[in-house]
């Protein structure tokens, strides 16, 4: 019979195996339509109470003229950046996310994965880029990593909101690896969820320093009722 320790690593590599970054963007592709709904309607409380406003306060401190918005969703940072006078992109791999966001109005929108961003991609550069709870894989992340920084102007910042790792880190141990995904929270119309690549505090400051950027800051907003921080935003500035 296998010890809990051995069984709990042989569910942590079977996991690690069946998990892959399409995972992911099969599971958005279905749940266009309650996302939309959830992000539209005010349902997710953490982003009414703190995450939104911490994000557009970590962009607005950098005075950007323009901002990159990667994996935009259906566009309300965008929308809410240009109300700003902020010249703004978002882009996202769900096209059924871009034509939400694109029938929104404000800003320009353009459905184009992690995984095809290359220096190519844009005829502009940004002063910021930034990623609000969109980088949930592996190997796609690493790749917009490497790409970002050919995407910014001189000494420009990469922003990024996730959730805290110590907080999300949960029963399992406090290493990098694939987690099962749960829409726990959301309404009843989601379905499918995504797995995600969870990253300690650690892979996550190598990521920047690895990729050229130095890590300006670390913000931890804290939620206004548990006073505990359910995201963490890193600012990277380019190196150059
Ligand atoms: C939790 S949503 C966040 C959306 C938006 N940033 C917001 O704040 O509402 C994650 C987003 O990442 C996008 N995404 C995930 N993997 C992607 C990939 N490989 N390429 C482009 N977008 C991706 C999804 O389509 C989805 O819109």
């Amino acid at each position: 019979m296998l010890s809990y320790d051995s069984k709990r690593k042989c569910d942590w590599l079977k996991d690690m195996k069946q998990y892959t970054d399409q995972h992911i963007i099969k599971s958005w592709k279905k749940n266009v339509q309650p996302w939309v709904a959830a992000v539209r309607e005010g349902e997710i409380e953490d982003r009414l109470l703190f995450t939104n406003q911490a994000i557009i306060n970590a962009i607005s401190s950098k005075t950007p003229k323009t901002v990159l918005d990667i994996g935009c969703g259906e566009g309300w940072l965008v929308r809410e950046l240009v109300n700003a006078g902020i010249h703004s992109f978002g882009i996202d791999a769900i096209p059924g996310f871009i034509e939400y966001a694109q029938s929104a109005g404000g800003g320009n929108f353009k459905a184009i994965s992690y995984e095809e961003i290359s220096s190519h991609t844009f005829k502009e550069k940004f002063d910021v880029a930034v990623c609000n709870f969109s980088l949930l894989g592996h190997e796609c992340v690493n790749h917009v990593f490497k790409q970002v920084a050919t995407l910014l102007t001189r000494n420009g910042f990469y922003i990024i909101q996730t959730i805290h790792p110590v907080m999300a880190c949960g029963e399992s141990t406090y290493e990098d690896g694939w987690r099962a995904g749960s829409w726990r929270g959301f309404s009843n119309q989601f379905s499918d969820p995504a797995p995600w690549y969870f990253r300690t505090l650690e892979s996550w400051k190598l990521l920047f320093i690895q990729n050229n950027f130095k890590l300006h800051e670390i913000l931890e907003p804290l939620h206004p009722a548990t006073h505990k921080p359910a995201s963490i935003i890193f600012i990277g500035q380019l190196d150059s």
